[in-house]
């Protein structure tokens, strides 16, 4: 494989284009919103730049890595040359399946079409193809250029040979891939959500502050980060759709979103990508808590 389109430009798209320009494929990024698309070259510039500062790339690994790298509007920059599209815009069921429909229009035979769904069923999206063995999840983590993990996700369509071409191209850029099977949030998502849902609730009901909920997490249980950072650096828009997939598919009353969450979403407090969630992000390097 050397040439991969992706599809959205936000917070998972331009990490995961970033990382495989790194890895010396030929990416294409692709947006509807061109201003996003603006964004996302500031963006990966500037993660590039703090490689950099980390003496982790050069600055020649940085010139090859944009050089790897194209911007486009137009879905018509897929075509039969690509040989995998992983798509990574909104999560909802209705405008990933427009989208896969035009994916499968656009590429050849052989190109593989990935989904960075954090939770959508694979075989829903596969289905609206003409071929949906060459259908497969790749859910990558964020922040995409720092996280090992790589969730692929085999539907009861996917053929064999494609999961192994996929592992393969997930140790190819460094990453560690764990295959699991179809069914809502993965794993990943099944065991996250319910606990920043719980975490929420907890707000709600006054049990702790922002900032006491996050540390106990913390330092009592050794998580890198509390689950309400984590929630607005997820994107709180992301953290509902998800669990509303969780609670439609798996109907069970823990996946309902907690209504300060549907608030806050609603108020278009969405985390970090606004500057405003569970903290205010107006001075990035120092988040501060808010009061609920
Ligand atoms: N945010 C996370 O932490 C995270 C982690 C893993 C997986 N995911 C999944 O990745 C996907 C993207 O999430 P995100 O957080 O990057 O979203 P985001 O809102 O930051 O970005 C989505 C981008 O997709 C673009 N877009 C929407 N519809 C489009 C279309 N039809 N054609 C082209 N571009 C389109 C939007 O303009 C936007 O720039 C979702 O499926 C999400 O569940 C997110």
């Amino acid at each position: 494989m050397k040439s991969i389109a992706v599809i959205g430009s936000g917070t998972m798209g331009c990490g995961i284009a970033q990382v495989f320009a790194q890895h010396y494929y030929s990416v294409v990024l692709i947006d509807s919103n061109k201003e996003a698309l603006d964004r996302s070259k500031k963006t990966i510039e500037k993660s590039l730049d703090i490689q950099i500062s980390k003496e982790l790339i050069t600055i020649e690994e940085k010139e090859s890595t944009l050089n790897n790298l194209i911007l486009s509007s137009d879905l018509q920059s897929i075509n039969s040359s690509i040989d995998l599209v992983v798509e990574a815009i909104t999560e909802r069921l209705e405008v990933k399946q427009a989208l896969f429909k035009q994916m499968d229009q656009l590429s050849g035979p052989h190109t593989i079409l990935a989904s960075n769904t954090s939770s959508i069923s694979i075989h829903k999206l596969s289905e609206v193809t003409s071929d949906p063995s060459r259908v497969i999840g790749m859910h990558f983590m964020n922040p995409v250029p720092r996280m090992p993990l790589v969730e692929i996700i085999q539907s009861k369509s996917t053929d064999p040979t494609i999961v192994d071409q996929i592992v393969q191209l997930t140790k190819n850029l460094n990453k560690i891939p764990v295959v699991v099977n179809d069914y809502p949030g993965f794993v990943s998502n099944r065991i996250l959500m319910p606990m920043i849902n719980e975490a929420i609730e907890c707000l709600g009901d006054g049990v702790a502050t922002v900032e006491g909920i996050d540390q106990v997490m913390k330092l009592g249980m050794s998580h890198p980060m509390g689950p309400l950072f984590l929630a607005d650096l997820i994107g709180l828009d992301v953290c509902k759709f998800i669990l509303e997939v969780l609670y439609e598919e798996l109907h069970k009353e823990k996946y309902k979103a907690h209504q300060l969450l549907v608030q806050l979403v609603n108020e278009g407090h969405l985390g970090r990508k606004t500057n405003r969630g569970f903290y205010d992000y107006t001075d990035p390097k120092n988040p501060t808590p808010l009061n609920f």
